[in-house]
């Protein structure tokens, strides 16, 4: 988020001016902001169609992984949510890794990447898979004898690449990478709803929005994402048993090193969230209710009635945006020169 041009989301909030005078909607329209129209532009990274082009084929190719088996699509299945479904991912040599697997789509919106923030944006989020031990433990090195080896990747870089001599380099692998996600864009039902469609959320979803924000879930989740914007302890009011905060995973800690942030992490965003069970980051909730439920007793100290908790997850449903037509790459043959697989 540091780095985007802001004009294209001003943009769209102000063009639903027009809509109704409904006053839940005046009030959504303070506190959330509808999904950009367009992929947002990145500060020192222009989108051209042939670098968003290359950015997919990477995002797809699982030879960027040591062992040729993963690629950013394993954990994070654009058909399915932008995330792997799983408790936490399973990555190179079968590790089981510490987290769940956020979804991708709408992630270029967030204020910074991981559970913990500890990414400023996505092209320096994209080369920690790369290299993780538990994801693809592959090397920049390897990664870029195994890009060269293949004319027809080392095309496809110069061409989003035009003024550089030696385009194929791990910055500009992650830079591609990121115009690619941030096409990963979700409208949803809730959008149409802000931009004036009365019809686009049903009696329940609006019951549910009012509950969001009267509860108080706005103080973390608002912004255009619902969340993805600040970091707040989880079990700001009561910390929730082990087996759903692992005290092992301290957050933010591990990134800031100050005790106020212990167990403090990135309030989540909630775009699809009905799609992208397990919940937290632990991925030790699969039920979207009592992942509810859990946020506001631990967050807000309060007890959901069954059916408040019903028209909550209503209303979540209401973000299940659709996804953008991905055409699936054709990826460049290995040749002679590319480095075998390691497993
Ligand atoms: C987090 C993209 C490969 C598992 C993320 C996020 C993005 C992303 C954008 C942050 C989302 C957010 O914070 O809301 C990519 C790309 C990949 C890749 C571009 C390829 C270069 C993988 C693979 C796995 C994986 C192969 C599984 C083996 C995860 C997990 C997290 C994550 C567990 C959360 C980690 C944490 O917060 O500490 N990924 N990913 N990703 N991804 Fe990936
Ligand atoms: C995570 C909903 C209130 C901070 C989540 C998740 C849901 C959710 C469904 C899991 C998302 C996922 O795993 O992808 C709600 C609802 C709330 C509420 C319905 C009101 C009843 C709050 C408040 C705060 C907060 C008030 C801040 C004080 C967080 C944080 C996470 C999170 C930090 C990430 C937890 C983790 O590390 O796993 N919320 N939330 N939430 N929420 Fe809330």
């Amino acid at each position: 988020m540091r780095r985007l041009v802001l004009s294209s989301l001003l943009a769209s909030t102000m063009c639903v001016g027009a809509a109704s005078a409904d006053p839940l909607r005046e009030t959504a329209l303070t506190v959330f902001a509808p999904l950009p129209a367009a992929a947002p532009q990145i500060a020192m990274n222009s989108a051209t169609p042939e670098k968003v082009s290359l950015g997919a084929a990477l995002f797809f190719d699982p030879r960027l992984s040591a062992s040729g088996v993963f690629s950013c699509y394993s954990c994070h299945n654009l058909t399915t949510g932008g995330d792997d479904n799983m408790e936490t991912s399973v990555g190179h040599g079968w590790q089981k890794g510490p987290r769940n697997s956020p979804t991708v789509f709408n992630s270029v919106l967030n204020i910074a990447q991981f559970w913990d923030g500890r990414a400023a944006d996505l092209a320096e989020q994209a080369k920690g898979p790369v290299q993780a031990a538990v994801e693809m433990a592959n090397t920049p090195e390897n990664v870029i004898a195994t890009l060269s080896s293949m004319p027809q990747y080392v095309e496809w870089f110069s061409a989003a690449f035009p003024e550089q001599k030696e385009p194929v380099n791990f910055e500009n692998m992650a830079k591609a990478i990121e115009v690619f996600e941030a096409t990963l864009l979700t409208p949803a039902p809730f959008d149409a709803w802000l931009a004036g469609d009365d019809k686009a959320m049903n009696a329940d979803q609006l019951a549910g929005l009012q509950l969001f924000i009267d509860k108080g879930c706005t103080s973390c989740h608002s912004g255009v994402n619902l969340g993805g914007q600040g970091y707040y302890p989880f079990g700001l009011i009561e910390k929730p048993g082990a087996e759903i905060l692992p005290r092992d995973d301290k957050g933010r800690f591990a990134v800031t090193e100050t005790v106020d942030d212990e167990y403090v992490f990135r309030a989540a965003p909630l775009r699809n969230v009905a799609v992208t069970a397990p919940y937290f980051h632990s991925g030790k909730v699969w039920d979207l209710g009592i992942a509810v439920e859990i946020m506001a007793e631990s967050q807000l100290g309060e007890e959901l009635k069954p059916e408040e908790t019903a028209k909550i997850v209503a209303f979540l449903d209401a973000l299940t945006g659709t996804v953008p037509q991905v055409t699936l790459p054709v990826l460049p043959a290995e040749t002679s020169s590319t480095p075998r697989p390691i497993t």
